[in-house]
Protein backbone atom coordinates (compact mmCIF):
# COMPACT_ATOMS: atom_id res chain seq x y z
CA UNK A 1 0.00 0.00 0.00
CA UNK A 2 0.65 3.72 -0.45
CA UNK A 3 0.05 5.91 2.00
CA UNK A 4 0.61 9.20 1.94
CA UNK A 5 0.03 13.15 4.28
CA UNK A 6 -0.97 15.99 2.37
CA UNK A 7 -0.88 18.88 5.07
CA UNK A 8 -1.90 21.60 2.78
CA UNK A 9 -0.98 24.70 4.58
CA UNK A 10 -1.17 23.08 8.00
CA UNK A 11 1.83 23.03 10.28
CA UNK A 12 5.21 24.65 11.03
CA UNK A 13 8.42 23.43 10.76
CA UNK A 14 8.79 22.51 14.01
CA UNK A 15 5.50 20.70 14.18
CA UNK A 16 6.67 18.95 11.19
CA UNK A 17 10.04 18.11 12.45
CA UNK A 18 8.27 16.48 15.82
CA UNK A 19 5.31 14.73 13.27
CA UNK A 20 7.99 13.19 11.28
CA UNK A 21 9.92 11.64 14.48
CA UNK A 22 6.87 10.04 15.29
CA UNK A 23 6.04 8.63 11.90
CA UNK A 24 9.76 7.65 11.78
CA UNK A 25 9.76 5.81 14.67
CA UNK A 26 6.57 4.01 14.47
CA UNK A 27 7.86 2.65 10.37
CA UNK A 28 11.01 1.07 11.89
CA UNK A 29 9.58 -0.34 15.10
CA UNK A 30 6.80 -2.10 13.09
CA UNK A 31 8.81 -2.98 10.01
CA UNK A 32 6.43 -1.14 8.09
CA UNK A 33 7.34 -2.02 4.08
CA UNK A 34 4.50 -0.15 2.58
CA UNK A 35 5.47 3.38 0.95
CA UNK A 36 4.57 6.15 3.43
CA UNK A 37 4.73 9.83 2.02
CA UNK A 38 4.41 13.27 3.81
CA UNK A 39 3.67 16.27 2.13
CA UNK A 40 4.60 19.52 4.13
CA UNK A 41 4.67 22.74 3.79
CA UNK A 42 7.56 24.13 1.29
CA UNK A 43 8.83 26.13 4.81
CA UNK A 44 8.64 22.55 6.72
CA UNK A 45 10.73 20.87 3.66
CA UNK A 46 13.56 18.34 5.31
CA UNK A 47 16.08 16.29 3.57
CA UNK A 48 14.78 13.02 2.50
CA UNK A 49 13.96 10.76 6.27
CA UNK A 50 15.15 7.45 6.98
CA UNK A 51 12.31 5.18 5.79
CA UNK A 52 9.43 8.43 4.72
CA UNK A 53 9.38 9.80 1.67
CA UNK A 54 9.17 13.85 1.60
CA UNK A 55 7.60 15.33 -1.10
CA UNK A 56 6.02 18.45 -2.43
CA UNK A 57 2.52 19.66 -3.02
CA UNK A 58 3.39 21.55 -5.60
CA UNK A 59 6.47 23.44 -8.00
CA UNK A 60 6.92 25.65 -11.00
CA UNK A 61 8.34 23.68 -14.25
CA UNK A 62 10.73 25.32 -14.49
CA UNK A 63 14.70 25.19 -12.97
CA UNK A 64 14.79 28.37 -12.00
CA UNK A 65 13.40 31.80 -12.93
CA UNK A 66 11.37 34.68 -12.89
CA UNK A 67 8.78 33.19 -11.56
CA UNK A 68 7.52 35.55 -8.05
CA UNK A 69 6.28 33.57 -5.39
CA UNK A 70 6.75 30.23 -6.65
CA UNK A 71 9.49 27.49 -6.02
CA UNK A 72 11.16 25.51 -8.94
CA UNK A 73 13.32 22.45 -9.35
CA UNK A 74 16.61 24.13 -8.05
CA UNK A 75 15.50 24.43 -4.44
CA UNK A 76 13.29 21.12 -4.79
CA UNK A 77 16.66 19.49 -5.44
CA UNK A 78 18.48 21.29 -2.12
CA UNK A 79 16.16 19.25 -0.32
CA UNK A 80 16.57 16.21 -2.79
CA UNK A 81 12.89 16.19 -3.42
CA UNK A 82 11.75 13.63 -6.16
CA UNK A 83 7.90 13.49 -5.22
CA UNK A 84 5.43 15.75 -6.44
CA UNK A 85 1.57 16.34 -6.09
CA UNK A 86 -0.06 17.29 -9.58
CA UNK A 87 -3.65 18.28 -10.63
CA UNK A 88 -4.73 18.18 -6.90
CA UNK A 89 -8.74 19.95 -6.86
CA UNK A 90 -7.33 22.44 -4.59
CA UNK A 91 -4.79 23.58 -7.43
CA UNK A 92 -7.47 23.57 -10.03
CA UNK A 93 -10.50 24.84 -8.33
CA UNK A 94 -8.96 27.31 -5.89
CA UNK A 95 -5.81 28.08 -7.37
CA UNK A 96 -7.01 28.18 -11.01
CA UNK A 97 -5.04 25.82 -12.48
CA UNK A 98 -5.77 24.78 -16.32
CA UNK A 99 -5.10 21.31 -17.44
CA UNK A 100 -2.78 22.88 -20.06
CA UNK A 101 -0.30 24.71 -17.10
CA UNK A 102 -0.82 21.21 -15.17
CA UNK A 103 0.36 19.08 -18.11
CA UNK A 104 3.15 21.28 -18.60
CA UNK A 105 4.10 20.76 -15.08
CA UNK A 106 3.57 16.74 -15.51
CA UNK A 107 6.22 17.01 -18.58
CA UNK A 108 8.78 19.19 -16.45
CA UNK A 109 8.53 16.80 -13.93
CA UNK A 110 8.07 13.49 -15.39
CA UNK A 111 11.21 14.63 -17.62
CA UNK A 112 12.84 15.04 -14.42
CA UNK A 113 12.06 11.12 -13.28
CA UNK A 114 10.17 12.47 -9.94
CA UNK A 115 7.67 10.53 -8.40
CA UNK A 116 4.50 11.78 -9.66
CA UNK A 117 1.33 11.39 -7.87
CA UNK A 118 -1.36 13.19 -10.35
CA UNK A 119 -4.63 13.60 -9.04
CA UNK A 120 -8.04 13.33 -10.58
CA UNK A 121 -11.74 14.09 -9.62
CA UNK A 122 -14.95 15.55 -10.04
CA UNK A 123 -17.30 18.01 -8.45
CA UNK A 124 -20.67 17.14 -6.75
CA UNK A 125 -22.93 18.68 -9.91
CA UNK A 126 -21.03 16.52 -12.78
CA UNK A 127 -21.76 12.88 -10.77
CA UNK A 128 -25.05 14.45 -10.79
CA UNK A 129 -25.28 14.42 -14.23
CA UNK A 130 -24.41 10.51 -15.03
CA UNK A 131 -21.99 8.06 -15.62
CA UNK A 132 -20.95 9.49 -18.88
CA UNK A 133 -20.46 13.53 -18.17
CA UNK A 134 -18.37 12.08 -14.73
CA UNK A 135 -16.05 9.60 -17.11
CA UNK A 136 -15.37 12.42 -19.71
CA UNK A 137 -15.09 14.48 -17.28
CA UNK A 138 -12.18 12.56 -15.75
CA UNK A 139 -10.90 12.26 -19.06
CA UNK A 140 -9.83 15.51 -19.90
CA UNK A 141 -8.07 15.91 -16.52
CA UNK A 142 -5.96 13.59 -18.39
CA UNK A 143 -5.35 15.06 -21.58
CA UNK A 144 -1.15 15.70 -21.84
CA UNK A 145 -0.74 13.28 -18.73
CA UNK A 146 1.51 10.05 -19.84
CA UNK A 147 -0.65 7.28 -18.34
CA UNK A 148 2.61 4.84 -19.09
CA UNK A 149 4.87 6.74 -17.01
CA UNK A 150 7.19 4.48 -15.02
CA UNK A 151 6.93 6.52 -11.47
CA UNK A 152 3.20 7.53 -11.76
CA UNK A 153 0.67 7.45 -8.74
CA UNK A 154 -2.85 8.29 -9.78
CA UNK A 155 -5.62 9.76 -6.95
CA UNK A 156 -8.58 9.55 -7.41
CA UNK A 157 -10.07 12.40 -5.22
CA UNK A 158 -13.81 13.53 -5.65
CA UNK A 159 -14.39 17.37 -5.40
CA UNK A 160 -17.23 16.63 -3.13
CA UNK A 161 -15.83 14.01 -0.66
CA UNK A 162 -12.30 16.38 -0.23
CA UNK A 163 -12.55 18.12 3.23
CA UNK A 164 -16.09 17.47 3.77
CA UNK A 165 -16.50 14.33 5.94
CA UNK A 166 -18.58 12.93 2.87
CA UNK A 167 -17.01 9.61 1.07
CA UNK A 168 -18.49 8.09 -1.70
CA UNK A 169 -20.02 4.64 -1.09
CA UNK A 170 -17.64 1.61 -2.05
CA UNK A 171 -19.30 0.94 -5.14
CA UNK A 172 -18.47 3.95 -6.78
CA UNK A 173 -15.02 3.99 -5.00
CA UNK A 174 -14.73 0.23 -7.15
CA UNK A 175 -16.55 1.23 -10.51
CA UNK A 176 -14.00 4.71 -10.65
CA UNK A 177 -10.96 2.40 -10.22
CA UNK A 178 -11.60 0.00 -12.63
CA UNK A 179 -12.21 2.41 -14.70
CA UNK A 180 -9.10 4.18 -14.34
CA UNK A 181 -7.30 0.76 -14.14
CA UNK A 182 -8.46 0.00 -17.52
CA UNK A 183 -6.42 3.23 -18.61
CA UNK A 184 -3.25 2.77 -16.89
CA UNK A 185 -1.33 0.35 -14.93
CA UNK A 186 0.19 2.77 -12.08
CA UNK A 187 -0.81 2.97 -8.56
CA UNK A 188 -4.12 3.71 -7.57
CA UNK A 189 -5.17 6.17 -4.38
CA UNK A 190 -8.13 7.11 -3.07
CA UNK A 191 -8.09 10.32 -1.02
CA UNK A 192 -11.17 12.60 0.37
CA UNK A 193 -12.32 12.33 3.67
CA UNK A 194 -10.28 9.29 4.57
CA UNK A 195 -9.57 8.33 8.31
CA UNK A 196 -8.74 6.17 10.57
CA UNK A 197 -12.34 4.69 10.89
CA UNK A 198 -12.68 4.32 7.11
CA UNK A 199 -9.20 3.63 5.72
CA UNK A 200 -9.36 0.20 6.31
CA UNK A 201 -12.51 -0.83 4.31
CA UNK A 202 -11.25 1.82 1.55
CA UNK A 203 -7.82 -0.18 1.39
CA UNK A 204 -9.68 -3.30 1.29
CA UNK A 205 -11.61 -2.35 -1.98
CA UNK A 206 -10.49 -3.76 -5.74
CA UNK A 207 -8.04 -1.86 -7.56
CA UNK A 208 -6.87 0.44 -4.21
CA UNK A 209 -3.42 0.04 -3.50
CA UNK A 210 -3.59 3.54 -0.95
CA UNK A 211 -4.89 6.09 0.27
CA UNK A 212 -3.94 10.41 0.23
CA UNK A 213 -5.07 11.77 3.98
CA UNK A 214 -5.52 15.41 4.31
CA UNK A 215 -7.37 16.82 7.63
CA UNK A 216 -6.71 13.09 9.20
CA UNK A 217 -3.12 12.79 8.79
CA UNK A 218 -2.41 16.21 10.36
CA UNK A 219 -2.61 13.93 13.92
CA UNK A 220 0.19 11.72 13.70
CA UNK A 221 -1.30 9.31 15.64
CA UNK A 222 -4.16 8.65 13.76
CA UNK A 223 -1.76 8.46 10.47
CA UNK A 224 0.21 5.87 12.03
CA UNK A 225 -2.49 4.03 12.76
CA UNK A 226 -3.82 4.10 9.29
CA UNK A 227 -0.56 2.68 8.35
CA UNK A 228 -0.65 0.29 10.66
CA UNK A 229 -4.08 -1.10 9.09
CA UNK A 230 -2.79 -0.95 5.83
CA UNK A 231 0.42 -3.63 6.96
CA UNK A 232 -2.56 -5.59 8.65
CA UNK A 233 -4.47 -6.32 5.80
CA UNK A 234 -1.22 -7.77 4.02
CA UNK A 235 -0.88 -10.40 6.64
CA UNK A 236 -4.76 -11.48 6.06
P1 LIG B 1 -9.17 15.35 3.13
O1 LIG B 1 -8.24 15.84 1.93
O2 LIG B 1 -8.62 14.04 3.60
O3 LIG B 1 -9.08 16.43 4.16
O4 LIG B 1 -10.55 15.21 2.55
C1 LIG B 1 -7.70 14.96 0.99
C2 LIG B 1 -6.86 15.69 -0.02
O5 LIG B 1 -7.20 16.82 -0.37
O6 LIG B 1 -5.82 15.18 -0.49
Amino acid sequence: MILCANFKANKTRQETRAYLAVVESFVSANTIDDTVIVFPPFTALERMSRNVLIGVQNAYPAQNGAYTGEITLEQLEEFGVKTILIGHSERRHVLGETQEQIAAKFRFFAQQGFVIIYCVGEPLAVREQGDEALMSYIDAQFEGIDCNYADLIIAYEPVWAIGTGLTPISQQIVEMHAALRAKTQAPLLYGGSVKVDNARSIMELDNVDGVLVGSASLSANDFCEMIAQAAELKNV
